[in-house]
C-alpha cells in the first residue's frame, strides 16, 4: 500500500524521539516570553494545531482550559500522549490545510495556537488553511501564529513565508493583527544557525 506522507510533516516521524525530548526542554513561559500577554486569561476553548509534544496543550490544559490538540505525525501524537497523561485534553489526527477533524467535531475555539508549522505549507495551502482556521474561531477570538526564518533542516518541508502575506491572508478573513514581532530564536543551536521567527496575534472582527 502507498504511505501517504502528510505534506509538510515530511522528517518529523523519524526524528520524533529525539524533538520529543528536544522541544519539551524549552518552557511555555521561555517560548511565548512577550506574547503571552495576549493569551487567555480566563478558561478558553483552546485549539493547538501542529501540537508536537504535546507541551503547550498540556500547559493550557493545566491553567484550566478546554484543550483540543491536532497533530498529524504519529510518532508526535502518541509521545505527546504518554509525555502528558491528561483525562481532559483531546487529542487528534488532524492536518492544515483542512483539519476534517476538528471541523467534524462542530466547535469553535477562544484562542488557536499554531507555532512552528505555517512555514511547512505552500501558498495554495496558506490560503486555504488560513479560511479553515478563521472558520473556527468563535467571535472576538485571537488567533497566534508563528513563521520559522532561516536555514531549513535536512528533509522538512519548508517555505519562505513573510509576515506580510500572512497578515494580507488574515485580513481576507476578517482577522486584525494585534501583536508582530520578529524575534532570534531561543535554541542555542538553530540561533547559532541564523534562525529568527516571526510571531503573529490576530483577532477576529467578524
Ligand atoms: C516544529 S514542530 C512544532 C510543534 C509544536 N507546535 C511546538 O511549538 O513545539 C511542527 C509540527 O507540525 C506538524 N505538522 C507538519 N505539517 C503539518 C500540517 N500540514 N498540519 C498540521 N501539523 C503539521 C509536525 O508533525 C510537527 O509536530
Amino acid at each position: 500500500m502507498k504511505n501517504c506522507v502528510v505534506s509538510g510533516t515530511e522528517g518529523y516521524a523519524k526524528q520524533a524521539p529525539f524533538l520529543l525530548e528536544q522541544y519539551e526542554r524549552l518552557s511555555f513561559e521561555e517560548s511565548y516570553a512577550t506574547a503571552i500577554d495576549h493569551f487567555p486569561r480566563i478558561p478558553s476553548k483552546i485549539l493547538d494545531i501542529g501540537s508536537g509534544t504535546g507541551r503547550d496543550a498540556a500547559w493550557f490544559d493545566k491553567k484550566g482550559h478546554d484543550v483540543v490538540a491536532a497533530e498529524p505525525t504519529k510518532e508526535m501524537r502518541e509521545g505527546a500522549i504518554r509525555l502528558h497523561r491528561s483525562p481532559t485534553i483531546r487529542w487528534l489526527d488532524d492536518s492544515l490545510p483542512d483539519l476534517q477533524n476538528v471541523r467534524k467535531l462542530g466547535e469553535t475555539f477562544n484562542f488557536i495556537m499554531i507555532n512552528a508549522v505555517w512555514m511547512h505549507l505552500d501558498e495554495d495551502q496558506r490560503e486555504v488553511a488560513m479560511k479553515a482556521v478563521a472558520a473556527l474561531l468563535s467571535k472576538n477570538a485571537r488567533l497566534f501564529i508563528s513563521v520559522r526564518h532561516g536555514p531549513v533542516p535536512d528533509g522538512r518541508r519548508m517555505f519562505a513565508v513573510s509576515a506580510e502575506e500572512t497578515i494580507r491572508l488574515a485580513a481576507h478573513n476578517q482577522l486584525v493583527p494585534l501583536y508582530n514581532e520578529h524575534s532570534e530564536s531561543i535554541q542555542a543551536t538553530n540561533k547559532a544557525a541564523g534562525v529568527w521567527w516571526t510571531n503573529l496575534i490576530f483577532e477576529l472582527r467578524a
